[in-house]
């Protein structure tokens, strides 16, 4: 069977077109190669296998390692890894393929604690039987690898997967050493000591490592800091408060769920009403987890368990009494309390009939009675269709009682529940935007403390954050921890080129696994357009898909549009019918997650495009064609030796840069032209002839924006190689454009030699 990528359909194996879609399978399959993306390598190997060899009869052993195999890819399955391979007793798995989750980190550190737990049950058996022990030792890690076609099964590669190996093989049995980047991403969740840095065999560095020693059930891998005081967010806070108020007044239950993108600040709209209504209301918060896979009611365990005061260490009985107790004079509290502590887990499985929500309707109604009750429900667009159909049942069958439901959700949720919240009784949704700037640049102030930062420094961390306060505490927090922003003077300094900024892992993680999310088709989309640029128009994308995908693009944009993605460009001169990017940071992403190669090949695919395309040369349509050149260039360069093709790649690039360079200098546009021509004659070979034209021109643009030394040693250079190859025109050119140099600069031209040729450049002290 052949599966279409577009809609999953299953087709006939000799299909060419899927039957549901109608779309071309193999131009589809072209779509989906390798891609690059960060994972979590887990390498476990287990020690006392050789004496358990020796001690057992070879059947027996053969069994008890195929028992222990089955055990280690059922721990690693069930938290959403995938066993890679098995080498002699060692297992080497990976979390964020095929499928990247944001938290894959802290579940491949989660599935190694639980696999170390699983093989104590399994020697407890082998003791018993044979007097003999396993012992597990394990490496995790995380970083960038190139992942073949997960269909196809190909394996990953890259430095990452090494270091995972060598810290296994440095960790003493029974250890989890997990690698530095491991431990960022999840360092909320686990109780970790710091090891003294690791010489590792094969690895040309010194590494930091932690050792694990557990992991926090339920807790996140990155708490956020929710601790600057809130910007804004005034009319939803209002809005929040009405609804809350309606419901006391009407003795009846409210839905009001908080929908927006991630790190938008969902949660601490929720936090800081619940701070601000703790007064007046019963206030008890749970929260759905990212793979709580038979774990559905967990956000109704963790409240019933506030509420009722019960203890992790409280035993089914005394949970049930709790319960029990707080209902007294209640009808029913006996076989009420049952059924809550079973449909939250709290006692064994459930033996009444029916879902069971009737008796936590009857619970949160008693409390409610007694005091207005505030459930906060926070990440339920990870919830469990049994969860929401419960939250939805308490907003309709619960009677005589305030209660306010709040939910809290990326909009994503609507992907798959697309009429939450839609407005009917009693339910209401609050969509929040980004923050604008002036809010961004308040917030700003506030994580910094009072050392505000230089107001350039400011402005394009606010640009890189676009009103996002998770982006934009994370990069802070990025920056200071890799010391490129500085304090002095009481001041925070950012030294460094905007362009440079990277996307903090953590945001990375987030967006990678949103994009992963998309189906193939759209994927490709998104590929294509984040080639063309932060701005993109439909033909321009469709310029780099295959004819299948371009069926129906401009309704996949709209999707696109619809999912946040992407959004309408309505800012500036842009052409009608443009995107651009929601947030640069998704394209960067995106982007990133090429794989060079065929980054390389797409840049260039557009640049042909583009040249056969235009109908008129401006300046800015060189300059994108000289871009696009370039940077296929760059991308080559980096993956192989130079060759024919590329170096004729390189005098592509660097003609059109020229010419786009030539274009600003006419248009004395002095900064542009002298980057574009900075940009050609690093990127010309070195005997080009284009290049040697230009380096005259290059200096005077040079000269204009007050560049001297960089003048002073291009035009040198000009003069030299012009000299050199008789190029007598050039060579007159650059020792015009030498006069231009202030003297200070330590040229000077004499000039008894003329200008005809006999020019002389001399050092300072020379003359
Ligand atoms: N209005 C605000 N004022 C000050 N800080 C804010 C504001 N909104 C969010 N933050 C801060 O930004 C960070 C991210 O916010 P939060 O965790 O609420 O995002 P979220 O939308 O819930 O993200 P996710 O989708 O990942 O759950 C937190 O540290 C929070 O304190
Ligand atoms: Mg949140």
């Amino acid at each position: 069977m052949k599966t279409c990528r577009s809609c999953g359909e299953e087709n006939l194996p000799r299909a060419r077109f899927c039957h549901a879609c109608g779309l071309a399978l193999d131009e589809i399959d072209q779509v989906v190669q390798d891609s690059r993306r960060t994972v979590t390598v887990v390498f476990s190997d287990i020690s006392g296998s050789t004496s358990l060899s020796q001690r057992l009869d070879p059947e027996v052993f053969r069994r008890v390692m195929s028992r222990y195999f089955e055990e280690m890819r059922g721990v690693l399955e069930r938290h959403g890894g995938r066993v890679e391979k098995f080498i002699g007793d060692a297992v080497m798995a990976v979390f964020g393929i095929p499928t990247i989750h944001e938290d894959d980190a802290l579940r491949a550190v989660r599935a190694a604690v639980d696999m170390r737990s699983a093989l104590d049950r399994l020697n407890i058996e082998l003791m018993e039987g044979a007097g003999v022990m396993m012992s597990l030792r394990t490496g995790v890690n995380t970083g960038e690898v190139v992942a073949g076609d997960p269909s196809a099964g190909t394996l990953v590669t890259g430095d990452a997967v090494n270091l995972a190996a060598r810290l296994e093989s440095a960790a003493r049995p029974g250890e989890i050493l997990i690698g530095n980047d491991t431990h960022r991403l999840v360092r909320d969740a686990v109780r970790a000591e710091p090891l003294e840095p690791l010489t590792l065999k094969g690895i040309g560095r010194e590494v930091t490592a932690h050792r694990v020693l557990e992991v926090i059930p339920g807790a996140v891998g990155a708490l956020r800091r929710m601790d600057a005081p809130l910007v804004g967010r005034d009319d939803e806070l209002s809005a929040l408060q009405s609804a809350f108020e309606a419901s006391v007044l009407e003795r009846g239950c409210r839905l009001v769920t908080i929908l927006g993108s991630v790190g938008v600040g969902k949660s601490r709209l929720g936090l800081e009403f619940a701070r601000r209504i703790e007064d007046e209301a019963l206030v008890l918060q749970g929260r759905c987890l990212s793979y709580g896979e038979g774990r559905a009611m967990w956000p109704v365990a963790e409240v019933v368990k506030q509420a009722m005061v019960i203890r992790d260490d409280d035993t089914e009985q005394q949970a049930r009494d709790k319960i029990q107790s707080f209902l007294a004079g209640e009808d029913d509290a006996g076989s009420i309390a049952r059924e809550v502590s079973e449909l939250i887990g709290l006692s064994g499985p459930r033996s009444g009939a029916g879902p069971g929500y009737r008796a936590v309707i009857e619970l949160f109604e008693a409390l409610a009675r007694r005091r207005p009750l505030v459930l906060i429900f926070d990440d339920i667009h990870w919830a469990d269709s049994a969860f929401l159909d419960l939250v939805r049942e308490i907003l309709e069958a619960s009677e005589d009682a305030p209660i306010l439901l709040l939910c809290v959700a990326r909009s994503e949720l609507l992907d798959h529940v697309p009429t939450w919240g839609a407005p009917e009784d009693g339910a209401s949704t609050v969509t929040l935007a980004p923050l604008d700037d002036e809010e961004c640049r308040r917030l700003l102030g506030f994580v910094l403390g009072r050392s505000s930062p230089t107001t350039e420094a400011q402005e394009r961390i606010i640009t890189a954050a676009q009103g996002n306060p998770l982006f934009l505490e994370e990069m802070l927090a990025m920056l200071i921890e890799e010391g490129l922003l500085q304090r002095s003077d009481g001041r925070y300094h950012l030294e460094l080129d905007p362009t440079a900024i990277k996307v903090p892992p953590s945001i990375q993680a987030l967006l990678a696994a949103r994009l992963d999310r998309l189906g193939a088709i759209d994927r490709s989309i998104v590929e294509a357009a984040t080639i063309v640029g932060e701005v993109f128009r439909e033909d321009e994308v469709a310029s780099l898909l295959p004819a299948a995908v371009n069926v129906g693009l401009g309704e996949r944009l709209n999707a696109l549009v619809a999912r946040e993605f992407i959004r309408p460009e309505t800012a500036g001169v842009a052409k009608s019918g443009s995107f651009r990017f929601h947030h640069t940071l998704v394209r960067d992403v995106a982007y990133e997650a090429i794989p060079k190669g065929r980054r390389a090949e797409l840049h260039l695919r557009f640049a042909d495009w583009l040249e056969s395309s235009a109908r008129a040369w401006s300046r800015w349509l060189q300059e994108a064609l000289a871009y696009h050149l370039e940077t296929a260039f760059w991308l080559r360069a980096e993956l192989g030796p130079v060759n024919h093709q590329i170096s004729s790649l390189a005098e592509r690039a660097a003609d059109q840069l020229g010419s786009a360079g030539r274009k600003a200098h006419a248009a004395h546009d002095m900064p542009a032209a002298a980057n574009l021509m900075r940009r050609a004659v690093s990127i010309a070979p070195a005997d080009h002839a284009g290049r040697l034209e230009m380096l005259p021109l290059f200096a005077e643009a040079l000269v204009e924006i007050g560049e001297y030394d960089e003048a002073g040693a291009v035009v040198t250079e000009a003069i030299e190689r012009a000299r050199a190859t008789g190029h007598r025109g050039v060579e007159s050119h650059a020792l015009i454009i030498m006069l231009k140099l202030p003297k200070r600069q330590g040229f000077t031209v004499s000039l008894g030699y003329g200008i005809s040729g006999g020019g002389e450049v001399r050092k300072p002290g020379v003359d």
